[in-house]
C-alpha cells in the first residue's frame, strides 16, 4: 500500500469537491470511493457532480462511478471515510459507518457537540483525539468519528486560541460576513442575495457560541470541560462567493499591550506546524499590518486557503482589543480541516488498526504522547 485509500460521502457538493480537489495529489492519501444519495448511485462523477471550483476535476475520478453512501457499498474499498453529508444524513449514517469499523472525519455539525466525539482543530486541541477511545468503549465501535467546528468557528477559534493561552479570555463579541459558499449549492437564490445582505443563518449563532467552549476547553479525564468565557455572535450572508470575514472584539483577563497581543498572534506555532503535517499552512495566522486587510478576494487562499488572516488590531474602547479575520470556508472551514484532523489522526497513531503505517510512503510517525 503506498497510500491510505479513503472514500468521500457526499463527495458531490461543494464540499465534497473541495475534498476531491485537496485529496487528488495527496501524499499519504488516495481517493478510492466517491459516494453519493440514490440520485448520483451508479452514474460517473463527472456526469452527476455541477463542478464549481475553479480548477478542472481531477481525471482519474471524472469516470469513477459513484457508489450508494453506505457501509455495505465501501466495505473493503477503503480504510476510512471524510464525511461532507449534510447534517440530518451525517446524523444517521456516520455512526453506522463507525460501527461497521470505519474512522468518519466529518464536516457535519450532527456529532460535534455529543461528549465522546472529539471536536477538533489541529492547532488548537489535538490532545482531544484521546476521546477516540472514549467513543469507542462507550459505544462499542470498531471505527470512530472525528469531527471538525462550523466554518466560521474555525477561524474565529485558530485566532483567539493564542490569546486565550497567553491572556485568558473573558468576553468576545464576534459579527460574521459569510459567503455565500458556505450555504451549499444551489443555497442562497441570487435575488436573495445580490445587491443584498441577509442578517440571519438558521442555528448559526448558536454553534458559533457553543463550539469555540469545547474546542478551547480542557480534556479530564474522560471528557471535555469547557472553557469558560463569554461570547456574543451576529451572523450574517454576504454577497461574496468564497471567504468568511468576522470583526471580533475581545476582553482580556490579563492586561496585556498591543504590541505583546500582535506578538502573541504573530508567532503563533500549533502542532501541525511543528510536525509538518502536509496540509498544515505555515504560519497558520497571518497578521496583516495594511489598513484595509484582510479582504477576501485578496486573502482567502492564504496559505492555500488553510491560514486565517488578521488584520486591523487596535485597541478597543469598550473592552480590551478588537480585529478583523478573514479564512476560506470550505477549505480551512471544511475539507481541508478533515483532512489535517486526519493527518494528524494518522501521524499520532489513532490510525494504526486500520492502515498499514510502514508502507506508506513519505509519511513520518510521531507517538501522541509526544503532544
Ligand atoms: N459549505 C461550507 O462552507 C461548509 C463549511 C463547513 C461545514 N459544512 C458542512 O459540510 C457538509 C456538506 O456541505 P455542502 O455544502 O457540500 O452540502 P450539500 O451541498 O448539501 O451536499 C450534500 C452532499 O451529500 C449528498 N447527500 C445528500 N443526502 C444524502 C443522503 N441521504 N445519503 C447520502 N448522501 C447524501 C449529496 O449527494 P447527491 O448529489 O448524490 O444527492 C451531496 O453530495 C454539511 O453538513 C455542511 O453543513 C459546509
Amino acid at each position: 500500500m503506498g497510500k491510505v485509500r479513503v472514500g468521500i460521502l457526499g463527495a458531490t457538493g461543494p464540499v465534497g469537491q473541495r475534498f476531491v480537489q485537496m485529496l487528488a495529489n495527496h501524499p499519504w492519501f488516495e481517493i478510492a470511493v466517491l459516494a453519493g444519495s440514490e440520485r448520483s448511485a451508479g452514474k460517473a462523477y463527472g456526469e452527476v457532480v455541477h463542478w464549481i471550483l475553479d480548477t478542472p476535476i481531477p481525471p482519474e475520478v471524472k469516470d469513477m462511478v459513484v457508489a450508494a453512501g453506505t457501509p455495505d457499498a465501501l466495505q473493503g474499498r477503503c480504510e476510512m471515510v471524510f464525511s461532507a453529508l449534510p447534517s440530518g444524513a451525517a446524523r444517521e449514517l456516520e455512526p453506522q459507518f463507525a460501527a461497521a469499523g470505519f474512522p468518519v472525519f466529518s464536516n457535519a455539525s450532527a456529532l460535534r457537540m455529543e461528549p465522546d466525539v472529539p471536536l477538533v482543530i489541529p492547532e488548537v486541541n489535538p490532545e482531544h483525539l484521546a476521546l477516540i477511545r472514549v467513543q469507542q468503549e462507550r459505544r462499542g465501535w470498531k471505527g470512530f468519528v472525528v469531527t471538525n467546528p462550523n466554518c466560521s468557528t474555525i477561524h474565529l477559534v485558530c485566532a483567539l486560541k493564542p490569546l486565550h493561552d497567553a491572556f485568558g479570555l473573558e468576553q468576545v463579541f464576534v459579527t460574521t460576513l459569510q459567503a455565500v459558499s458556505g450555504a451549499g449549492y444551489p443555497g442562497v437564490a441570487s435575488l436573495d442575495i445580490v445587491d443584498n445582505l441577509i442578517p440571519y443563518i438558521p442555528g448559526e449563532e448558536e454553534k458559533i457560541e457553543r463550539e469555540p467552549l469545547k474546542l478551547l476547553g480542557t480534556l479530564v479525564h474522560q471528557h471535555v470541560e469547557p472553557a469558560r468565557f463569554a461570547i456574543s455572535a451576529a451572523v450574517h450572508r454576504v454577497p461574496v462567493v468564497d471567504g468568511h470575514t468576522e470583526a471580533v472584539v475581545v476582553k482580556l483577563r490579563t492586561r496585556a499591550s498591543l504590541e505583546e497581543v500582535a506578538h502573541t498572534l504573530r508567532t503563533f506555532q500549533g502542532v501541525p506546524q511543528r510536525l509538518g503535517l502536509p496540509t498544515a499552512p505555515q504560519p497558520a495566522i497571518i497578521l496583516r499590518e495594511e489598513p484595509d486587510r484582510p479582504q477576501p478576494r485578496l486573502d482567502r487562499n492564504a496559505g492555500n486557503g488553510m491560514a486565517t488572516t488578521v488584520g486591523r488590531l487596535r485597541p478597543d474602547p469598550v473592552l480590551d482589543y478588537k480585529f478583523v479575520l478573514l479564512g476560506h470556508n470550505t477549505v480551512r472551514g471544511a475539507a481541508g480541516a478533515s483532512l489535517l484532523n486526519a493527518e494528524l489522526a494518522l501521524t499520532l497513531g489513532y490510525l494504526d488498526e486500520f492502515v498499514d503505517t510502514a508502507s506508506l510512503e513519505a509519511f513520518q510517525p510521531h507517538p501522541a504522547t509526544t503532544l
